[in-house]
């Protein structure tokens, strides 16, 4: 069936299965930038956007967004030619290693600060309670996600 999502502010148009998941859809149809990893809901590589809100896109099933929906992958907030404060911040302060967790953990970034312009680190590691990174010890990002606050604030 075909179906039509709003990504990143455009319209795309996909062909789906009843069952498949917005994982596989995104992959499918270019969205690269959003990682699959465990498949389960466990490690928040497949993060992405829904309506500001960050949901682990391998739980979803396509068939239940909305058109008026609107999904975000980290594309969609900033690329490498334009990259947002927050994906500065990550290279800045070496909480990139890898990658494969960051696009999601930089779009939880994002969600957080949306509504916490100012976190504590607590109130990070809360936020990051869902996205796994086997690289930096998590200490890299929490300085980022901080930098980043500091750098959006001054904005
Ligand atoms: S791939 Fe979705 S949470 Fe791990
Ligand atoms: S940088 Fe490698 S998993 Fe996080």
């Amino acid at each position: 069936m075909e179906a039509r999502l709003n990504i990143n502010g455009n319209t795309v148009k996909v062909n789906i299965t009843p069952e498949e998941h917005l994982l596989y859809t995104l992959r499918q149809n270019g969205f690269t930038e959003v990682k699959s990893g465990c498949k389960e809901g466990e490690c928040g590589a497949c993060l992405v956007l829904l309506n500001g809100k960050p949901v682990n896109s391998c739980l979803i099933f396509t068939a239940s967004i909305l058109e008026e929906d609107k999904l975000l992958t980290v594309k969609g907030i900033g690329d490498l030619h334009e990259p947002h404060i927050i994906q500065e911040a990550f290279v800045d302060t070496g909480a990139v290693q890898c990658g494969f967790c960051t696009p999601g953990i930089v779009l939880a970034s994002y969600a957080l600060l949306k509504e916490n312009p100012d976190p504590s680190e607590e109130e990070v590691k809360i936020a990051m309670d869902g996205n796994l990174c086997r690289c930096t010890g998590y200490v890299k990002i929490i300085e980022a996600v901080q930098l980043a606050a500091k750098r959006l604030q001054k904005k």
